[in-house]
Order: C-alpha cells, then sequence, then structure tokens
C-alpha cells in the first residue's frame, strides 16, 4: 500500500496543483486528506472544484467547520472570504467531511487530535516562536485505543513523523498551502508505504509560483497572508 497523503491546503491551488503533479509522478494508490481545505486568500473555489474531482478521502478541519458556520467560536475574516467563494454544491461537500475516517483498516485520519480538530498532537503549537515535540506519554496517551498501524494529523503546519513505542507511526505531512515558522515557501506533504519491512514515511517538499499565491492573496486583501506565502518565515501571529 503507497499512499499520498494532503493536509491544511488552505485554498491555495497553485499549492495543490503542485503537489497533485509530484504525486502524480511517484504513483500512489490514493491521496488522503487531513482538512483545511479551502480557508485562505489564493483561490478557495478552486480548490475545493479539484480536491471534488479528486474524490480521495478526506476528513475536516478546524477551518472547515467554521467555514461551513460562520457563526462559530475561531470563525474568522479568511473564513468568510472562502464561504464567499464557494457554490452550493462544494458548500455542500465542505459541510459533508467527517471528523475522523479510516483506510483500509490500516490508516487513521484526524485533522488536530482524534478527539480534536483544534489541537496539536505532535508539536506545542507556536509558543512564540517555538516548536517542541511533547513527551512520549503525552503523545502516545492521545492516540489510546486506535488499532492502526498509521496514525495521521495535520493542524499545525509542521511536517513531523514519529513514531510511539509500540510501534506505531504517526505522521503530520506538513502543510499543502500555508507555510508558517519553518523558512520555506515549498508545498509540503507526505507518501507513506507499507513494505516488507514495515511502514516507511516521506516528507517531500515541493516549489511552486509561490509569488504568484502570495500575489494573489494581497490582491484578494490579505496583505499578512501574502508575507507567509512568499518565504515561509512569519509565524501564525502575523495572519490576525
Ligand atoms: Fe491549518
Amino acid at each position: 500500500m503507497r499512499v499520498a497523503v494532503i493536509s491544511d491546503i488552505h485554498g491555495n491551488a497553485l499549492a495543490l496543483d503542485a503537489v497533485l503533479a509530484d504525486i502524480a509522478r511517484h504513483g500512489v494508490d490514493t491521496v488522503l486528506g487531513l482538512g483545511d481545505n479551502v480557508s485562505g486568500p489564493v483561490d478557495p473555489a478552486g480548490t475545493a472544484q479539484r480536491l471534488m474531482a479528486l474524490g480521495g478521502l478526506s476528513v475536516r478541519g478546524n477551518h472547515d467547520r467554521w467555514t461551513v458556520d460562520l457563526s462559530l467560536r475561531g470563525s474568522g475574516a479568511i473564513d468568510a472570504f472562502a464561504r464567499a467563494q464557494l457554490n452550493p454544491s462544494q458548500l455542500d461537500w465542505l459541510a459533508d467531511l467527517p471528523a475522523t475516517a479510516a483506510h483500509s483498516d490500516a490508516v487513521f485520519l484526524c485533522h488536530g487530535t482524534p478527539a480534536d480538530d483544534e489541537t496539536p498532537w505532535l508539536d506545542t503549537f507556536y509558543a512564540g516562536r517555538t516548536t517542541t515535540v511533547p513527551g512520549e506519554a503525552q503523545v502516545a496517551a492521545l492516540a489510546g485505543g486506535l488499532d492502526y498501524p498509521v496514525l495521521l494529523c495535520g493542524h499545525t503546519h509542521i511536517p513531523r513523523s514519529l513514531r510511539l513505542l509500540d510501534g506505531r507511526l504517526i505522521v503530520n505531512p506538513g502543510s499543502v498551502g500555508m507555510q508558517l515558522v519553518h523558512g520555506s515557501p515549498d508545498a509540503r506533504y507526505a507518501i507513506i508505504e507499507r513494505r516488507p519491512s514495515g511502514w516507511h514515511t516521506n516528507l517531500l517538499a515541493v516549489p511552486y509560483d509561490h509569488a504568484e499565491a502570495a500575489r494573489l492573496a494581497a490582491a484578494n486583501g490579505f496583505p499578512q497572508w501574502a508575507q507567509s506565502l512568499t518565504n515561509g518565515w512569519v509565524g501564525p501571529e502575523s495572519l490576525s
């Protein structure tokens, strides 16, 4: 089994195109999505169109929830912008995404943690500019009761692959469309593969036309997102 994992596209159809082209070159059985699909200033509708055509299994992220229901706590201007771009069938697709899912009884999908789409799992989420790996016990506790060899999460936009002491693999593929605090504008995704020796992780970085993405973000009224799209050095404090 060989699958690609994409997460946190945040409406960046340009980054998604580059990642899907790279995935096609690698050859995979399917593409799994971890949410935060459309909420961003580049091209939310184009992103939804591509993901619906792709048809892969996807869970929803916190920003997908907030885009569907702008009255929820946490919803902001970027979610309202995304929602205004989507047509009714795209909004229906977004609203129907499950909170968690499983692929072939081997791979579990969630956005933040299995229990919550706003909680970071594999790293503390931006205490200032510091992200650190929590202790194994803390990470493992959030994986309790999940009998899958591979657990997937997103949300923090930080690519990481951890193996629990019991052998289970937890992978965050990073963000396709919104790079924060790790010093690169390149799009991120992962390929995971089951080989005789076990599950392997490949964390990939794909260059794309990030200058055009930044231009669109600024033109759509989100210059602070344009900064982050331009260089990937910017933290989430700059987005609010
Ligand atoms: Fe996100």
